[in-house]
Parts: structure tokens; sequence; C-alpha cells
């Protein structure tokens, strides 16, 4: 068995003996162990506690981690890690104040993407997936979720989902798999809604659970996109697949997204840019998570999310980073964290409980990941020499990671 032996830490974080998805008050309590030890057997978290409980130990690998505090790895329950190509000739005409529908008359936007995504294969679209999957570990990703939705043909989304599947198989952090065929309609079927739907239910669905490909279903519920009686179609046809829904909804409009998924009982809703008090309650009154991305709206220069009236009314929040080239072409959730202080005025404490437990959850990861617990993997953080747990997002320019531990081992050290 392999032992590995953590003393002297300055401040162990998310120290939880129980799971609980966090809600409303909750989520500013944030468990921690000042001077830790941790000790981990076999990649799995087996003890912790305050230095002065540590037993006499006898490990070949013991790591003295004085000065410094380890967290549970981020949970990453939003991106759309895989695609054929970045976008920073949208980004610049976005600047020279070109409007979205003018870019998307120029062939930008997510079918900019689709077209490109269509010409690449499999093996590259996954040689790039993976440098990318690479770079958000370095910055402390220890579990993500994967959209599709750059295909938008029966091929181009299952070439997406295998290549989904094949990260799922080689990455050494746990993947989950989303379908989001429903992200745009393509431009043959801008004016046959219902032609489009039936190829996503008759063509696509059936093989992606005969291949296993997907975990989740995904609409982008939006005006001008999918309607939410649309959204309902779609995700009814996915749960009958076996997929729980996780929806794209609320970014630019009030469009029904939320209550779509609370009626559909979703794992999670996504973006909520766009929120009233009537859907604020809706979702505090659910068991579904509201997952925000605040450096979509930063990128896309909107407003933010209303993270603290959704949490003052109760809802169960969890922050992701939304990783894609047309609104959010960063994936590091230190910045996610950082934004959410800064942008949303949430608690560091909320912050970071919203980016492991409960991203964890809104996953349905965290029985394995999220916090420091007996049992779970030990997918950790370990930081630079910082004043306070604070320091965190309030020096959101500096790289405050020092290493990166996956499974009881460190990564690219
Ligand atoms: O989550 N909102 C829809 N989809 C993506 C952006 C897609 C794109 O522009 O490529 C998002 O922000
Ligand atoms: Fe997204």
């Amino acid at each position: 068995m392999s032992v590995v032996i953590i003393t002297n830490i300055k401040l162990l974080v998310n120290t939880r003996k129980e799971n609980r998805l966090l809600r409303g008050k909750e989520l500013a309590e944030l468990p921690c162990i000042e001077n830790a030890y941790l000790i981990i057997e076999d990649g799995t978290i087996a003890e912790y506690g305050s230095m002065g409980m540590l037993g006499q130990q006898d490990s070949e690998n013991t790591i003295d981690a004085s000065g410094q505090m380890i967290l549970p790895a981020w949970c990453d329950s939003h991106t759309h890690l895989v695609f054929a190509a970045s976008r920073e000739e949208e980004f610049a005409d976005k600047i020279k104040g070109l409007s979205y529908a003018e870019i998307a008359a120029k062939g930008g936007g997510i079918l900019n993407s689709a077209r490109k995504l269509n010409e690449t294969s499999e093996s590259e679209l996954l040689r790039m997936a993976m440098t990318r999957l690479n770079e958000v570990m370095q910055s402390g990703t220890g579990a993500i979720e994967i959209k599709s939705g750059y295909g938008l043909s029966v091929e181009g989304e299952l070439k997406m989902l295998r290549v989904i599947k094949k990260l799922k198989e080689i990455s050494p952090i746990p993947v989950k798999a989303t379908f989001l065929g429903a992200h745009t309609y393509p431009l043959e079927y801008k004016e046959n809604h219902q032609s489009y739907i039936d190829l996503i239910i008759r063509e696509m669905l059936p093989v992606i659970e005969k291949e296993k490909l997907a975990d989740y279903i995904d609409v982008f519920c939006e005006t001008g996109f999918f309607s939410a009686e649309e959204t309902e179609t779609i995700c009814k046809a996915g749960i009958g697949y076996g997929l729980k829904p996780k929806i794209h909804a609320n970014q630019l409009n009030l469009s029904g997204g939320v209550e779509t998924g609370v009626k559909l009982g979703a794992l999670s809703v996504d973006h909520l840019e766009t929120m009233d008090e009537k859907t604020i309650a809706a979702l505090a009154n659910s068991g579904t998570i509201g997952t925000l991305l605040p450096t979509a709206a930063f990128f896309l220069r909107m407003p933010f999310q209303p993270a603290r009236q959704l949490i003052d009314a109760g809802c169960a929040i969890a922050l992701a980073s939304d990783f894609n080239p047309g609104s959010s072409p960063s994936g590091n959730m230190n910045l996610v964290v950082a934004m959410s202080c800064i942008q949303m005025k949430m608690l560091p404490e909320e912050a970071i409980n919203a980016a492991t437990i409960n991203g964890a959850y809104a996953m349905e990861l965290e029985k394995e990941l999220g916090s420091i617990t007996v049992g779970k993997k030990a997918n950790l953080i370990f930081t630079r020499p910082i004043p306070s747990l604070a320091y965190l997002p309030y020096a959101f320019g500096s790289n405050l990671i020092h290493k990166v531990m996956i499974e009881g081992e460190f990564i690219f050290s």
C-alpha cells in the first residue's frame, strides 16, 4: 500500500464528515483545521486532524507543508472543453463594436465553431482537448464536465461525444459528458426547428444510449435558440434515455429555462445572468442547483449573475468556468472564484464551497470529490505560502497554486 503523510499544513480547507449540498446560509460555513495533518492511502484520503493528534507514523513519504494551505481540487461542472479552434477574430470584431448578429452574419458564433469542428478529425480534437485538460488541471481542476454542442449534425455530435468518452478513459481526473445537440439550430434548420429536434431525438439519442456516450442532456434555452417548450420536449426525450438535464438557462433573457429545469428535476440550471424574484424563488424551492459562470458574463460584458439574491433566497449555488471559445476562453477556476467574490459579492468561503463540494454535486461526484473527507479521492490543491484564505480571491492575478495532487500523486512536478 502506498502511504503519503502530509504534516504542518497551515490550513486544511473544507473538512467534512458528511456530504451535504449547501444552500443559502450554509454556503458561508467552510470547516477548516489549522496546523493539520493529512494521510493518504492508495490515492484516497484515509485520515486527517490537527497536528497534535498525529500519532507516531512510519512512512518513507512524508511531505512537510509548512506555510501552505490544502484545498480540495476545483470541481468544474460546466465546460465546452472540446472545440476545434479559438475565435479571437470575433473578439477583436466585438471590441471594434460589431454586434452579436453582425458577427453571426460574418459566419461567427456557435456555427463558426461547428463548421470548424466538422472539418477536424477525432484524433486532432482529442489532442487539443487533452492539452486544455492538462492546463486546467495545472490550475487546480480535479474533476470536469464537458459538453458536446459544436457538432450540430449526427456525425459531428457523435464525434464530439466519442472524444469526450476517450478523455474519460485517459484523463487522470473524473470527466462527465453532457449531450448538447440543442446548442443552436444549424442554418439548414433555421426555418424548420421540428426537423432538427426530430434529428436529435430519433438519430442522435438512440446512438448515444447504445454507445454510452453521455451522462446528461443540455439545451440552450434562450430567445432565438430553443424555447422553453422545445427545451422540455428535448429534455424529456433525454430523460427517456437515462440522461438527467443540465440546462443553459436565463443567460440573455427570462427564457423560462429555470422553470423548465425545476419542473423536470434538472440536476442544474446554468448561467442565470437574467433572473427576477419569481424565478429566484422557483429555484430556491427546488432541488436543482444554480450554476453561475461569472467569467462568461465578464467576457461578454454582461451584468453578473445575482449571486447575493440567489444565496439569500436559499438557492444551492455552484461555480463553473464555462470554458469555451465564444464566451469564456478560460478554464481557470481560480479566476472564477476571484471574480465571484469581487464582482458578485460572494464571500471567499461561499465561493470555495460553490467551486468544490457544490460543484461535485452538480456532476454527481460528491461521494468521490469536493471536500476533505475520509474515503474521497486525494485530488488536492497545495497553495504557496499565503497569509489567509481570503488572500486567494483577493490576489486574483497571482498564481497561488504551488502544486496539484491527483489521487495522491503530484502532477507536472
Ligand atoms: O455557455 N450560451 C451558450 N453557449 C456557450 C457559448 C457558445 C459559443 O459562443 O461558442 C456558453 O456561453
Ligand atoms: Fe456553456
